[in-house]
């Protein structure tokens, strides 16, 4: 939730902190500080609010002048954002920054009173830089890690200075994202890769409990022990321009756009001799025979991807499929075998609750294989099989673009399950692959239409609550238009199957009430209708996103919007997404909201 940077280098240490914060503030953004060694001595800024508040700061107080520090953004947790709470949290001879939440940081804390510290701050992190003071002595940082990784509990990545010796930067992680940069004769810690792109690709990847002491000239690497392990280098794919805004006002625009580069991308990817082919990770046609039942496992955007996945696999391929919320399978107690497959969907593939059903899965004889956008995180990692979707870095907090290949992907496997299982045949299996490969067109079709997008969201601008409903495909995507609108607009929304909303919610619809209808599956199409025309009768205004050719009866629209026929039915999902996608951007901009840092947010959710 947090984001960590750290640097050892020649160059101006507080510019390259601030600009790996700036790439990392999605991560949160209620706080930030940095902490550089200035003449030998720990200077150390921080304040409440984003990274702009700390840049005045910076400007006012003078920037400390080093070149070895660490810097933190905030997602609070423990204690309110304040300028007492932010990190760099110190004792005197150790200062830390912290992204992660110590489980049983009460029971340390009252351990260090015990022993004489003094607590200013209310955060969880605060008794890791005591604690580490306490296990500090022969001047040996190494060994007051080992020891306090092995009490601590919960989840961490720690940035850390010793202020004996201001010319190394330590970290060590568990459970929480820590990546090493290697650069030339400079080494940068991160919790992703984009916060030191711009000055190397060349990474580390840190494991559970391993720690790193960087120095300018070299990086050591250590076990649990403090026993010495060699790592291996390896390269980003991303590149820097994929993480900046190219010229667009916000992240969250750019990735809209991006959609159909990233999706023809993700499809090339899977897509050989015009089919779907995943034999290079092991999930193969015999294998896909063996799966008695599918389970996906995911949070919020990426769980929606997973309500789609359903009804493409359940249609298509006629194997069961159950979707559940991570945080609720992993203390369910679900009933999971050797036979099941438990699909993993996330971008960030750290999110703890999608992690903690991932170990739970294999605990339970499972399968597991994960649909993960960055290729090095931990669910990507532990899964049995991997498939990497290929949306490059997602900077804005609200997911669009991971979304859309997630989606794409999730059709491919409904595809190919279908053919393994013979429930198509290949011809079949063809052409639902030509008709996925159209989706790029599809994609690019709605985005040129974003005026159109932007004149809904400006009807939008004032309303304090609305609904999507519709049926099948579109209900499962109603599902991720509502929560893309309410989490960058702050207006309540709700989404319904559309003829679920008469067993209660439609009580709840006044004169003018927006509801955006999602009619684009002719299957349903009569019986979508009439739900709209009962919302109508009670007042509503019908937003209606539907096919081209399909007619309402007078004045039951207020407003629509065309989607082309490029894609059968089933697949719509991958084009009409987009075109809800900008409708929430611009009412959000419109309402003065910045889309890309809603508040009470962050990406990358890496607690319970
Ligand atoms: C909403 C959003 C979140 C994430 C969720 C899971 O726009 O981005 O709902 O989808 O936190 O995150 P990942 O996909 O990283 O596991």
């Amino acid at each position: 939730m947090c984001g960590i940077v750290g640097y050892i280098g020649k160059r101006d240490c507080a510019d390259v902190l601030m600009d790996g914060l700036e790439k990392l503030e999605y991560r949160g953004y209620d706080s930030a500080g940095i902490a550089v060694f200035e003449n030998n001595l720990i200077k150390t800024v921080k304040t409440r609010g984003k990274l702009a508040c700390m840049k005045e700061k910076l400007e006012t107080e003078g920037k400390p002048q080093g070149f070895c520090g660490i810097g933190h953004t905030r997602w609070a947790t423990h204690g309110e954002p304040s300028d007492i709470n932010s990190h760099p949290h110190s004792n005197g001879r150790v200062t830390i920054v912290h992204n992660g939440i110590i489980e049983n940081y009460a029971e340390l804390k009252t351990f260090l009173k015990e022993k004489g510290y003094a607590f200013i701050s209310q955060t969880d992190s605060e008794v890791v830089a005591c604690l580490l003071d306490y296990y500090y002595s022969e001047r040996n940082p190494l060994r007051a890690i080992t020891e306090v990784v092995k009490e601590l509990r919960g989840s961490f990545a720690l940035g850390i200075l010793f202020k004996d010796f201001p010319d190394r930067v330590y970290a060590v992680r568990k459970a929480s994202p820590l990546i090493v940069g290697v650069g030339d004769s400079e080494y940068f810690i991160a919790s992703d890769i984009p916060a030191f792109l711009k000055y190397t690709k060349n990474y580390v990847l840190l494991e559970d409990d391993e720690i790193v002491c960087m120095e300018e000239n070299g990086a050591s690497f250590f076990d649990v022990h403090g026993l010495e392990i060699k790592k291996t280098v390896q390269t980003a794919e991303w590149d820097v321009e994929q993480a900046q805004k190219q010229g667009f006002p916000h992240f969250m625009l750019k990735e809209i756009h991006e959609q159909p580069k990233v999706v023809e991308k993700t499809l090339k990817s899977i897509v050989k001799n015009g089919v779907p082919d995943f034999s290079e990770i092991g999930f193969t046609d015999e294998f896909m025979r063996g799966i008695n039942r599918i389970f996906v496992v995911a949070c919020g955007t990426a769980m929606h991807a997973g309500i789609i996945a359903r009804y493409a696999i359940e249609n298509l391929a006629r194997v069961p499929v159950t979707v559940e919320t991570a945080s609720e399978f992993r203390y369910m107690n679900p009933i999971v075998d050797k036979n099941d497959l438990v699909i993993l969907v996330s971008q960030s593939g750290e999110t703890a609750d999608t992690k903690a059903g991932l170990e739970l899965a294999k605990e339970m004889g499972a399968k597991t294989l994960a649909v993960v956008n960055v290729k090095y995180s931990a669910i990507a990692r532990a899964a049995d099989m991997c498939i990497n979707t290929l949306a490059g870095p997602e900077i804005a907090v609200a997911s669009t673009k991971a979304y859309t290949v997630q989606i794409a992907v999730l059709y491919l496997i409904a595809f190919r399950l279908a053919f393994a299982r013979g429930k198509i045949n290949e011809d079949e299996l063809k052409k639902l692959t030509a008709d996925i490969e159209k989706a790029p067109d599809a994609i690019a079709a709605i985005l040129k239409k974003e005026d159109e997008c932007k004149f809904i969201a400006s009807k939008l601008v004032n309303v304090e609550k609305l609904f999507f409903i519709g049926r099948g495909f579109d209900y499962a995507l109603s599902l991720e238009g509502s929560l893309k609108l309410k989490e960058i607009t702050y207006i309540h929304s709700e989404a319904y199957a559309a003829g679920e909303l008469k067993h209660g919610t439609i009580s709840l619809i006044e004169d003018g009430n927006p509801v955006i209808t999602l009619a684009t599956q002719e299957d349903v199409l009569p019986k979508t209708i009439s739900n709209m025309e009962e919302v109508k009768a009670r007042g509503a205004t019908i937003i209606a996103i539907t096919r081209k050719e399909t007619q309402f009866a007078e004045n039951t629209v207020d407003m629509r919007f065309d989607i082309d026929n490029l894609l059968p039915d089933a697949l719509t999902p991958l084009a009409t997404v987009c075109a809800l996608q900008l409708i929430a951007y611009y009412t959000s901009v419109l309402r003065g909201i910045d889309p890309d840092k809603p508040r009470n947010l962050a990406k990358s959710v890496t607690t319970e």
